[in-house]
């Protein structure tokens, strides 16, 4: 009766309306639900994270000293780089259409200056492979690591750091230009430089504000030429089609207690660890207390808003100074993951929300995942930020793609191999790789590009 009264799009409208007032209500509802057909899903990682083999990197010497907190290495990893045939092959049984991978600087730039044709062609033929499979590479230039030679001069400290990437990129780029057209210039930014410059727990190990802004400011003048570069490269090959992004790490700030202070606390927590990236590698402007004025000029440095999501930090009050007033917790009762991170499902609609509200680009979520080792909550985290994606979709937002991290189970930086984000489980004695029940669920959902009724009986 409700439907032959009115059209049927306007049902679903409605629907999907209803259930996005539930949904903002927190009120538990599992339905079924359809995303676009051409809505591409896949998975991310980072070279460092699964490659193994390399010893020319900062992360090495740094899990060398002793840093990481499980006793495990990096050395070995997943040996990804002797597997890429074998993992092409999981991507495929998870029926993924994309993939963001990131390559690793000190393979192809081993010395200062001088390259390694044998690692860009074993890039080359990682691509090639991948796009035989029906999966299109997102690639990233920079995700955490430096090579031995630019770390012992001081990392992104030294100005001229800019024009090492600079030219690690024009090589790159004239090498695999031809295959590879989605490009992530530099991984969080913010996440790279406060762990490693102020809380000194990642390479280089400094606990300075000031170096946290001196690398800001380094990094995103690196932004610009980068994709100055890459655009200049490519047009020249012919190309039409380059995209060229920040994978930014957002996370929603919100007051403990709603005081006016705190809310001004999140305001500059937010412009210290976001928004100086944002505004520097959008459109080339260094804003305080990075800088003023736009040193390389006034653009539009990026084709996709990146954003990568995992969660949200409860802003309040405190005495230090060297917290910057801004004490941080996870929110008093919420769902945690193994490593403590609140989940927080509706912070992926806030982030995208905002940004696009802002900047009107299309937005990739260029990682979003969980660290579940028992995988006994990561289907429903990946049902829950993927209802939101749908909820944006249905408001208009422009999110094209959504990159699970993470395929399989990896270093995961100082917490070491113990803290899995796989939707595939990794054995590290014997390096066998096991779809997890969540990978299934996954599996289905990149297929169908929905959420079934079936699979909700199936798996949630
Ligand atoms: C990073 C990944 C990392 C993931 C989970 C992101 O901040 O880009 O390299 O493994 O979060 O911690």
């Amino acid at each position: 009766m409700f439907q032959t009264l009115m059209p049927r799009t306007l049902v679903l409208k409605y629907l999907s309306y209803i259930n996005n007032i539930f949904i903002t209500l927190g009120v538990e509802l599992m339905n079924s639900f359809k995303l676009p057909e051409n809505f591409m899903f896949g998975t991310a990682t980072a070279s460092l994270q699964i490659e193994g083999g390399d010893k020319n990197n900062s992360w090495y010497r740094w899990a060398e000293q002793g840093h990481i907190k499980d006793n495990t290495h990096c050395i070995v990893a997943n040996d990804h780089w002797n597997r890429v045939e074998e993992d092409i092959e999981l991507m495929k049984k998870l029926n993924c259409r994309v993939y963001r991978m990131s390559l690793e600087w000190s393979r192809i730039e081993p010395e200062k200056g001088k390259f390694n044709s044998e690692a860009i062609e074993h890039y080359k033929w990682e691509i090639q492979k991948l796009i035989e499979a029906g999966i299109n590479p997102l690639v990233t230039l920079h995700h955490f690591s430096n090579p031995l030679w630019m770390e012992d001069e001081g990392a992104w400290l030294n100005a001229e750091a800019v024009s090492y990437f600079e030219r690690y990129t024009e090589y790159v780029v004239s090498k695999l230009g031809e295959h590879v057209c989605d490009w992530v210039t530099i991984n969080e930014p913010n996440v790279y430089l406060l762990i490693g410059y102020v809380f000194g727990e990642w390479p280089p190990g400094k606990t300075s504000i000031k170096d946290y802004l001196k690398g800001a400011k380094n990094m995103i003048m690196a932004h610009i030429k980068s994709y100055n570069k890459i655009h200049e490269v490519r047009t020249k090959m012919g190309f039409r089609d380059t995209m060229v992004g920040v994978a930014f790490h957002l996370r929603v700030y919100d007051p403990k207690h709603g005081t006016a202070l705190e809310k001004r606390l999140c305001k500059n927590t937010d412009h210290l660890t976001q928004e100086i990236f944002i505004q520097g590698m959008t459109e080339g402007k260094l804003v305080f207390p990075v800088g003023s004025g736009y040193p390389l000029g006034k653009g539009k440095y990026f084709d996709f808003f990146g954003i990568n999501y995992y969660t949200r930090d409860i802003i309040s009050f405190t005495l230090n100074p060297s917290q910057l007033f801004a004490k941080t917790e996870v929110k008093e009762d919420a769902p945690v993951n193994d490593l403590g991170w609140e989940l927080y499902p509706e912070g992926l609609y806030r982030i995208c929300k905002k940004y696009y509200d802002r900047f009107k680009q299309p937005i990739y979520i260029t990682e979003n995942g969980t660290c579940d080792s028992k995988d006994a909550f990561r289907t429903r985290y990946i049902y829950d930020h993927i209802q939101q994606v749908k909820r944006l979709i249905d408001e208009g937002v422009d999110v094209q793609r959504y990159y699970h991290w993470t395929l399989m189970d990896n270093f995961e930086w100082i917490e070491g191999l113990s803290a899995r984000f796989g939707v595939v489980e990794v054995n590290f004695d014997t390096l066998e790789r096991k779809i997890r029940k969540s990978g299934q669920f996954y599996a289905e959902l990149c297929k169908h590009k929905a959420v079934t009724d079936e699979m909700i009986e199936k798996y949630l």
